[in-house]
């Protein structure tokens, strides 16, 4: 496995061609290894990106306690067959950075976390301008962050093939995060209420879709109101609970047939995000 810890080191093409950039900020898990084993399935060597990003922290969230263990990462990576890892060092990353401004910027997580998305397109932006991969994978449980990459790839014009990689959750279908670390085994067994509870709100809004097209859009807020009822009954702080259209997040009009149930909560302080998106004309 090839290590490259400077810019310069990048200078003389370490990582052989093609190879898919995988952006993380460490502590992986098996999210991660799924999206390394995407980029192999695509036939692109999986090239990790080590960084925990100060810029995409607000003032109050967990910059300083986010759990870092780079040892246990490269370990679990050489396991993994990973091509290549990058580690840069930060001083050199921040240097003369371009500030880029996220698109979206009232909508869903940008809401609460202001400021969050451009601190993610201007480190992802860096990354591939300094390693210069073929591909990229992104992990379906970050909707957000991937629509935005998407757009940055389109808007910079970057010849870069973007890899999306499903939700990979645990046995009772909390999905993955390096911040499922903050909670007790129990507490995660009790978070598995959100992907319960999108999962049967995905099928009530299948259900009334095809049986009450008429109404679908009104009972569509009810079936909202009842599910946000129930989560924090639960115990859980809704962030929000919305229901979008998948390609532009704004309010679901039935512009398309495809709906995007997205949810971010704090449960024992710890804010957890989630998504489906379910196609309305499927059986
Ligand atoms: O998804 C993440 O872990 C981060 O937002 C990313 C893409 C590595 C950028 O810092």
């Amino acid at each position: 496995m090839i290590i490259v810890e400077s810019i310069e080191q990048l200078s003389h093409n370490p990582f052989k061609s093609p190879f898919a950039l995988i952006p993380t900020m460490g502590n992986l898990h098996s999210g991660h290894i799924n999206l390394l084993n995407l980029a192999s399935n695509k036939n692109y060597n999986p090239v990790v990106s080590i960084f925990v990003n100060p810029l995409q922290f607000g003032p109050s969230e967990d910059l300083e306690t986010y759990p870092r263990s780079l040892e246990q990462d490269l370990e679990i990576l050489k396991e993994h067959n990973c091509h290549g890892v990058f580690v840069p060092k930060q001083e050199e990353i921040l240097k003369n950075i371009e500030n880029l401004i996220a698109p979206m910027s009232n909508k869903l997580c940008s809401k609460s976390r202001p400021g969050h998305f451009d601190g993610v397109i201007t480190i992802v932006n860096r990354l591939f301008e300094v390693t210069k991969p073929e591909a990229c994978v992104f992990g379906m449980k970050d909707f957000q962050q991937q629509l935005i990459i998407k757009h940055l790839i389109r808007q910079k014009k970057y010849e870069i093939e973007f890899l999306s990689a499903p939700t990979e959750r645990d046995k009772n279908g909390l999905a993955l995060s390096s911040r499922n670390n903050y909670l007790q085994e129990r507490e995660k067994i009790e978070a598995s209420v959100i992907f319960k509870s999108l999962s049967d709100m995905g099928s009530e809004l299948k259900l009334l879709s095809q049986t009450n097209k008429k109404n679908f859009l009104t009972e569509l807020e009810s079936i909202q109101k009842k599910y946000t009822k129930k989560i924090e009954e639960q115990g859980f702080e809704i962030d929000y609970l919305e229901l979008s259209d998948p390609e532009t997040l704004e309010k679901f009009e039935f512009n398309s047939n495809r709906i995007l149930i997205a949810i971010a909560v704090f449960f024992k302080k710890v804010r957890l995000i989630d998504n489906l998106v379910i196609d309305l004309a499927s059986s």
